[in-house]
């Protein structure tokens, strides 16, 4: 189900959750719909549409958060936290992709905000962003958030250290996940009646 996207409209805000492991196919279906230079800078290099479907499908492997946009029920923009096993649980890579209508809304800085709340709470020390070297947006947002630039085999690494957790960021995410599953029955339905509609 490859639904075109025209950008939202003023009413039409989107919706942040956690993506819940059976929903790996809309990560695959979104990643499918990001455009050939989108595609190339999320994952550094060029990749298939069949690398893409088997990375989708680890979606859900032990320790990887993702946080999905969703707008009309279907999943626009996407942040990933993925652990870092060489640093023993210590760190974190996360990636960001948001489709071309839905760019320069402040999308993928409000995912940023969630990513490093759960990173907070996972007692995470490091927070690695991994982009090219002209992504200035991409800088821009690692930025905001305090990370530190540096330039390592020819891409930028930011690294954002998240704070000790507080009592904020713990009710804040144990509200936010109360609701993930409710509004993931709400989205399936908004996407069977979009395709009922075609
Ligand atoms: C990079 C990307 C994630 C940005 O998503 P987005 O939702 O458009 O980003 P936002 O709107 O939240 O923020 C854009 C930031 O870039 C800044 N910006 C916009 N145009 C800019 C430019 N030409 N130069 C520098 N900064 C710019 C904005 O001011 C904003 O920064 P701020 O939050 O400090 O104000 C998106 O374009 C994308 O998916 N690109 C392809 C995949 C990718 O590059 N992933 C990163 C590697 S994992």
């Amino acid at each position: 189900m490859l639904r075109e996207a025209h950008g939202p409209s003023e009413e039409q805000l989107g919706f942040v959750r956690r993506l819940l492991t059976s929903e790996s196919y809309l990560l695959s279906e979104h990643l499918h719909r990001l455009d050939p230079e989108a595609r190339h800078r999320r994952f550094g290099h060029d990749v298939s549409d069949d690398f893409i479907t088997r990375y989708a499908s680890h979606a859900g492997d032990f320790g990887n958060v993702t946080f999905g946009y969703f707008v009309e029920g279907e999943l626009r923009a996407v942040a990933e936290l993925r652990p870092d096993n060489l640093m023993h649980g210590a760190a974190a890579e996360v990636a960001f992709s948001v489709e071309k209508p839905f760019v320069n809304r402040g999308i993928a800085t409000q995912l940023m905000g969630r990513v490093i709340r759960t990173a907070r709470n996972r007692g995470l020390r490091h927070l690695i962003l991994v982009c090219m070297p002209d992504n200035a947006k991409m800088q821009a947002i690692a930025r905001h958030y305090g990370a530190e630039l540096k330039i390592e085999d020819g891409s930028v690494i930011a690294d954002i250290v998240p704070k000790d957790p507080d009592y904020q960021s713990w009710v804040g995410e144990l509200l936010d996940e109360r609701m993930t599953y409710l509004h993931s029955a709400l989205d399936l339905q908004k996407r069977v009646r979009g395709s009922a509609e075609l």
